[in-house]
């Protein structure tokens, strides 16, 4: 039943929820979102169609997607006041802490999106974040290189428009290089909902004592920054400049990634879901060579990356474990041929789960379901005496 929590005693507590939003096939490697396929998804629609499926559930008419573009541009002003929350970080802050407290700090600055009950309330709250998010994203990135601010420009279109927001001279040549603003909506496009991943659950049991969008979805963000999530598309590339580094010797770090008495792990791989391929993988790999082609960038880190995944497929360890590329392995290769900088990736991740976040969060609160009160098996000690202090 809805909101059942199953407890599986042989490997982990699962929280488990009803959702009609995003169907994965950990076997066979199919990902849907509303019922479409990621492939199709990813070849013929853009990020906002998807965003708009994702949140409302059907693919929105010409007139649908029209209104909801024109709903989210009107509301891109973000208060000038939240500059000075930016520039009370140092430079060094990590712009996925700087995003998760920006997205916060917004609350104060949006009352009205905080205690919305009625389907039009929470229409206002989505469009306001889905226009102000980006800049926040932009501003961090700014912020890290040490650039100006920028605002948007609503002739543009909602991925350009980022684009503009974040690079230093927004040249339109570059801004408008449908190579780098198709790879870019379709990295957000593959990462715009997973089911109920780590920061999808967050954002939810956080929505369910009705926080509000805007907290719940600060909540997400920090739980995506964490190197086993989202956080892993950066630490892949830190892995693979460190092999490169070392000479690009894979094979010690293929040993490493299997010796019991080593934490490393070969990022970008294994996935609680998936037991073969990640459907976003294989997408994003092939992506990879052709965005890297277009733009004529050749890249050394790219054929370790391949080496090292072509070693683990053949790996009898990482074939038992049934060890994959997941989403996170090629992704960050295509960010960097975009001149994304390394600590931006994860922040890239969040601006592409930001419509799975919400369809989420909108589909728990329109099903009224009661507060997130995961269950636990104690494995504590029995009833005892007390014992004072001086006989401890
Ligand atoms: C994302 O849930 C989602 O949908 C997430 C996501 C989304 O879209 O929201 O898909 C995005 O988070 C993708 C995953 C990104 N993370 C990484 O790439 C980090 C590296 N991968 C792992 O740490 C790990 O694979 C997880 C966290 C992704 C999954 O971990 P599990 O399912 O808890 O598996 P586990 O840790 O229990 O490992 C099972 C076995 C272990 O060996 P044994 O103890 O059985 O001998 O596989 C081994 C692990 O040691 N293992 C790895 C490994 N991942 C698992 N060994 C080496 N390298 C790895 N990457």
């Amino acid at each position: 039943a809805s909101g059942m929590i199953t407890i599986d005693p042989g490997y982990k507590n699962t929280g488990s929820c009803e959702s009609g939003i995003t169907f994965l096939d950990g076997e066979k490697g199919i990902l849907r979102y509303r019922g479409y396929s990621i492939e199709d998804l990813a070849e013929k629609a853009d990020f906002l169609e998807v965003a708009y499926l994702l949140i409302f559930g059907e693919l929105p008419s010409k007139e649908q997607l029209e209104k909801f573009d024109n709903d989210i541009k009107s509301k891109s002003h973000v208060d000038e006041d939240v500059k000075k929350i930016l520039d009370g970080f140092p430079k060094t802050a990590h712009p996925m802490g700087v995003l998760s407290s920006l997205t916060s700090a917004l609350i104060a600055f949006n009352p009205t999106s905080v205690n919305v009950s009625s389907e039009e309330e929470m229409y206002n709250a989505i469009v306001k974040i889905m226009a102000k998010f980006p800049v926040l994203v932009a501003w961090a990135m700014r912020k890290k290189e040490g650039l100006p601010l920028d605002y948007g420009d609503n002739n543009l279109g909602y991925v350009e428009n980022i684009l503009k927001m974040m690079f230093k001279k927004p040249n339109q040549e570059y801004v408008q290089n449908d190579i780098v603003v198709n790879a870019l909506d379709q990295l957000l496009i593959l990462h715009a909902d997973h089911e109920q991943n780590c920061s999808t659950s967050t954002v939810r049991i956080v929505g369910s004592s009705h926080a509000g969008l805007f907290a719940s979805l600060s909540a997400g963000i920090s739980a995506l920054w964490g190197p086993l999530h989202g956080g892993a598309n950066q630490a892949v590339i830190e892995m693979l400049e460190g092999i490169k580094e070392d000479g690009g010797d894979t094979k010690k770090y293929m040993a490493k990634a299997k010796d019991k008495n080593d934490p490393f792990r070969l990022m970008g791989f294994g996935h609680r879901v998936y037991k073969n391929f990640d459907p976003r993988a294989k997408i994003i790999k092939k992506a990879a060579d052709e965005v890297l082609g277009d733009l004529g960038v050749v890249d050394p880190i790219l054929d370790i990356a391949k080496g090292l995944e072509k070693e683990a497929l053949e790996d009898q360890y990482f074939v038992d474990r049934k060890l994959y590329p997941n989403v996170d392995f090629y992704s960050g290769i295509i960010y960097r041929a975009l001149g994304i900088p390394t600590e931006m990736f994860t922040v890239m991740f969040a601006l592409g789960r930001l419509p799975g976040w919400i369809a989420q969060w909108r589909e728990m609160r329109l099903r009224n379901e009661p507060i997130g009160r995961p269950r636990q098996i104690y494995v504590g000690e029995n009833l005892r005496p007390f014992k004072d202090l001086n006989k401890r």
